[in-house]
C-alpha cells in the first residue's frame, strides 16, 4: 500500500486514493488493480505530450509547413496501364496463394454517430440479400482465396485478424461464432482488443469515474500497434510466415480487402507501408488528407490546415490537397514487428476535450454537461514516419470508398447511401459485362464477383430488383 501510494505522490496522482476508507474489501482490491495495471510514469507522460500536441495545433495551423504529395510519389489506378495493373494484380494474387496475406479490420470504435448499441460491423444497410458489413468482408476475403487460386494454381488462406475494444469485443466475438465465421475457418479469424488509457483532468489529474474506477477510453486505433505486440499478434503473423498486411476499417461498405492491385503495387516498389487514397471530393470533405510535413508523411485532418489551404487548385481545377485518407493501409510484418517492439512508444498522442462523467470531491458522480477532461488517442496512420518507404496509390471512390459513419438523417455517409454506392457499382459491372439492363436493386454477391470479374454469362440478360446475383 505504501509503494502504491508513494508511486501515485511522485505522478501527482495521489487523489485516486481519496476514497480509499470508504472502500469495501473488493472496492479496494479492484482499485488497486486498476492503478497497478497502469504505468503510471508512462501514461503521465501521455498528459503532457498530448496537451502539447494538441495546443501546438490549436494555436498553429500546419499551413506553412504541409505540401502535397510530390507527383512521382503517388500513382493511380486510372493512369496506370492495363498491362501494368495485371502485373500487379498478379504479385498480389500470388501473395495470397503463397498464405502470405492477412487482412486485418479495425473494429473497436463505438460507432457514436451511427447510433447503434451493437459493433458497426453488424449492422446491414439494407442491400436484397441483408448482408452485414461482416459477412460482406468474409464473402470477399473467401472470393480472393479462390481468385488467387484459380489464377496461381494453388491455395492459400487469408487470416482475418479483428480489432476489437472492451465495447466491441464480446459481441463481436458471439455474432462471428454464431454466424460460423462466414465459412472462413474458424482457426484463420482472430479476434484481439485494443487497450485502455485514464481519462485526464483539464489539469491532468486521472478521473475517477467511482470511488473505486478509474475513467478510461480506448486508445484509439493506433492502439492496434502495442495490442498486436502484447496479445501475440505479431508472433502468430510471423508463425504464419504471413508477409504483407492489409489494415482497413470496418465502416467503408465498398472496402476491397487485400485489393491484389494495391497489394501487388506495393509489393512491386518493395515498401514497408502503404496506403490507398481516393480523391477528395471537395475541400471540407471530412475526409484526412495524406501530404507531407516538412520533411515526412503524414495525414492532416481537415481541422489542422485552414479552409485557404484546403481550397487550393492546381490549374487545371484539382485540389491541390487531394489525396483523401480512406483508412486503408498495408504494412509488411516486419515494418509491424519494429513499430510494436521499437517505435510505438513514440507515436504521437491526440488529445480530443470530452465530457467525462466523475466523482467529484465529496464523492458524489457528476455527469457534466461541457466538456471537462480529456481522452487520449493514437491513430494508425502515425507510423508513417517510421517507415522506410511510403507507398502511395490512388483508387477509383466508386469501387473503393462508401463509409458508413451518420445515422439517414444526415444524408451523407449514411446506410442509403451506402446501400446505393454498392448497388451502383453492381449495375456498372452487370453492364460492362454485357447485361442489357439493370433495374432497381440487383446486388452481386461477393462469392461470385470480388470486383466485376466473373460475371461474362450475364451477356444478353437483363435484370430486375431487387434480385441477388448468387
Ligand atoms: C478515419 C481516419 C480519417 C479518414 C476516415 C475515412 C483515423 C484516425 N482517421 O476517421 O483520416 O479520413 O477514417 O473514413 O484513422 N477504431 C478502433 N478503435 C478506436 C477508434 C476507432 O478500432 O479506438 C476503428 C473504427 O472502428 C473504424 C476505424 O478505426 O473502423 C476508423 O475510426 P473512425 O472513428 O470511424 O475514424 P474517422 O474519424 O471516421
Amino acid at each position: 500500500m505504501e509503494s502504491l501510494r508513494k508511486s501515485l505522490v511522485d505522478c501527482g496522482q495521489e487523489h485516486l486514493l481519496r476514497f480509499w476508507d470508504q472502500l469495501s474489501e473488493n472496492e479496494r482490491n479492484e482499485l488497486c488493480k486498476d492503478i497497478l495495471e497502469l504505468d503510471l510514469v508512462e501514461v503521465t507522460s501521455y498528459y503532457q505530450k498530448a496537451i502539447c500536441t494538441s495546443s501546438c495545433m490549436l494555436t498553429n495551423t500546419l499551413d506553412d509547413k504541409v505540401s502535397p504529395i510530390p507527383k512521382g510519389n503517388i500513382a493511380s489506378v486510372k493512369t496506370t496501364n492495363k498491362d501494368t495493373l495485371k502485373m500487379y494484380e498478379k504479385l498480389g494474387l500470388q501473395e495470397v496463394a503463397d498464405g502470405r496475406v492477412a487482412v486485418l479490420l479495425l473494429a473497436g470504435g463505438q460507432g457514436t454517430r451511427l447510433g447503434v448499441p451493437y459493433p458497426k460491423g453488424m449492422y446491414n444497410v439494407g442491400l436484397p440479400s441483408g448482408k452485414t458489413l461482416f459477412q460482406l468482408q468474409a464473402e470477399r476475403i473467401l472470393r480472393l482465396q479462390n481468385m488467387a487460386e484459380e489464377e496461381c494454381g494453388k491455395r492459400g488462406e487469408i487470416t482475418w485478424y479483428i480489432l476489437t475494444s472492451e465495447a466491441t469485443h464480446d459481441t463481436t466475438v458471439a455474432f462471428l461464432s454464431e454466424h460460423n465465421y462466414f465459412n472462413l475457418k474458424e482457426s484463420n479469424v482472430k479476434t484481439f482488443m485494443q487497450g485502455m488509457l485514464p481519462c485526464f483532468t483539464l489539469e491532468g489529474k486521472i478521473i475517477l469515474d467511482q470511488k473505486h474506477k478509474i475513467a478510461k477510453a480506448p486508445d484509439g486505433n493506433g492502439g492496434l500497434y502495442r495490442a498486436m505486440k502484447v496479445q501475440g499478434i505479431l508472433d502468430d503473423m510471423t508463425r504464419r510466415n504471413i508477409r504483407s498486411v492489409h489494415v482497413y476499417s470496418v465502416d467503408n461498405i465498398l472496402i476491397k480487402v487485400a485489393d491484389p492491385i494495391f497489394l501487388g503495387y506495393c509489393l512491386s516498389s518493395s515498401t514497408d507501408c502503404g496506403v490507398k487514397v481516393v480523391e477528395k471530393s471537395s475541400p471540407n470533405e471530412p475526409v484526412g488528407i495524406v501530404c507531407k510535413v516538412d520533411d515526412t508523411y503524414r495525414v492532416v485532418e481537415y481541422s489542422e490546415i485552414s479552409k485557404v489551404t484546403a481550397e487550393l487548385r492546381h490549374d487545371n481545377g484539382q485540389l491541390v490537397y487531394n489525396a483523401a485518407n480512406i483508412c486503408n493501409h498495408y504494412f509488411t510484418v516486419d515494418f509491424l514487428c519494429s513499430v510494436g517492439n521499437e517505435y510505438e512508444k513514440e507515436m504521437e498522442l491526440h488529445a480530443a476535450k470530452k465530457k467525462i462523467p466523475y466523482i467529484d470531491e465529496d464523492g458524489r458522480r457528476n455527469v457534466p454537461t461541457s466538456s471537462n477532461g480529456i481522452k487520449i488517442e493514437k491513430f494508425v496512420f502515425d507510423v508513417f514516419m517510421f517507415a522506410k518507404e511510403l507507398a502511395v496509390w490512388e483508387g477509383i471512390r466508386e469501387e473503393d470508398f462508401s463509409p458508413l459513419k451518420n445515422g439517414d438523417s444526415a444524408g451523407q455517409d449514411c446506410p442509403s447511401t451506402a446501400r446505393s454506392d454498392v448497388l451502383k457499382l453492381h449495375k456498372k459491372w452487370l453492364l460492362n459485362a454485357g447485361a442489357t439492363s439493370v433495374t432497381d436493386d440487383v446486388e452481386v454477391a461477393p462469392l461470385l464477383s470480388y470486383a466485376g470479374e466473373n460475371l461474362s454469362h450475364v451477356q444478353g440478360q437483363s435484370f430486375g430488383g431487387p434480385y441477388v446475383l448468387e
